[in-house]
């Protein structure tokens, strides 16, 4: 099966393309990476040119602008990249008969729920930043572009608080704030009202390679690693793994100065996989992830 990724040099896209090199139906070529200059969000139309070029089968779209504080101050930026330029890449591939699987967030829901329950796929989205907005408008572009066609496959994998190599995830900019606290003798402040589900990479790549394994990437498929969290707990988990001497302070988000609002209540119901199994909890993952990332922030220091 030839599967290309877009984002390729992404947190995901890196991942993607590592699981998918070790995947039995990848073939001796191995999947197609399309980096930024491959497929540019600002430039969406160049995707025409590598789709009739590499021929894939199915598409991966993991390239977005995953800046949620850049999205709130410039939303039609926002729309443009993660909105129009999922819906060309759509409209590309279903005019192709290509399968694809775009990459969407817990930011599509509005976090307000109370019940304790994580959302599901067919609860209604309601985003509150722009970030949000602009995955949404990618995911109905993307339906709007299969139900016209009517050929070729559509999936939505909506995933959460992604961590891994390469830095600037949260554990790392976490482990960066602790050395300033802990350098001005001051607590490191962390938010305790807002909730996810931090989700590594590879673990979301590998159940992504089971959905294409099953040829199960139609409907939208909710995709997280295990167990609750809140951010100050995740950051208490990375403080704790680096040794680092510092003072956690939990503090609301209502003190938290920053351009977008997070959903409070960012939890993902997560949908059956083909093999029946969940994603393990996340702090099982993060104890896989740890050493590379206390690597990385001991190169920076
Ligand atoms: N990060 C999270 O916590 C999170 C949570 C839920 C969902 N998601 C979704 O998961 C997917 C992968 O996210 P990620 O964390 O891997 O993101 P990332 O590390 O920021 O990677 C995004 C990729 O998009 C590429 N890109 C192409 N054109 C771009 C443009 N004009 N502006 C900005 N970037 C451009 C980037 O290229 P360069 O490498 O050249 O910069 C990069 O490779 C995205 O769809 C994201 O919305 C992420």
């Amino acid at each position: 099966m030839r599967v290309a990724v877009t984002g390729a040099s992404g947190r995901l896209g890196r991942a993607l393309v590592s699981a998918l090199a070790d995947a039995p139906f990848s073939g001796p070529a191995g999947p197609i990476a399309w980096d930024r200059a491959a497929f540019d969000l600002d430039a969406p139309e160049g995707v025409l040119e590598c789709l009739d070029r590499d021929r894939p089968e199915v598409v991966i779209h993991a390239a977005a602008w995953s800046d949620v504080d850049g999205c709130a101050l410039d939303p039609e930026l926002a729309l443009r990249r993660n909105g129009t330029a999922t819906g060309t890449l759509a409209e590309a591939c279903a005019a192709r008969s290509i399968d694809l699987l775009a990459i969407s967030t817990n930011e599509v829901f509005d976090g307000r729920r109370t019940d304790g329950r994580g959302y599901a796929p067919d609860d209604r989205p309601a985003p509150v930043n722009p970030y949000g907005a602009s995955k949404l408008e990618g995911e109905r572009l993307a339906t709007h572009a299969y139900e016209s066609a009517k050929a070729g496959s559509l999936g939505i994998v909506r995933t959460a608080w992604l961590f891994g190599t390469p830095g600037r995830d949260f554990p790392s900019r976490i482990l960066e704030a602790a050395d300033h606290a802990a350098a001005a003798g001051e607590p490191l402040r962390a938010v305790a009202d807002e909730w996810g589900t931090p989700t590594y990479v590879h673990d979301l790549a590998e159940a992504i390679v089971e959905l294409l394994a099953a040829d199960a990437i139609a409907g939208i498929h909710h995709v997280v690693n295990g167990h609750v969290a809140s951010r100050a707990e995740w950051a208490r988990d990375v403080v704790r793994r680096a040794g680092a001497e510092v003072v956690i302070n939990e503090v609301s988000s209502t003190s938290w100065q920053r351009p977008s609002t997070p959903p409070r209540w960012g939890i993902l119901a997560p949908t059956p996989l083909p093999s029946g199994e969940p994603l393990r909890a996340w702090p099982d993952a993060m104890a896989d992830y740890a050493p590379a990332l206390l690597r990385a922030t001991r190169a920076r220091a």
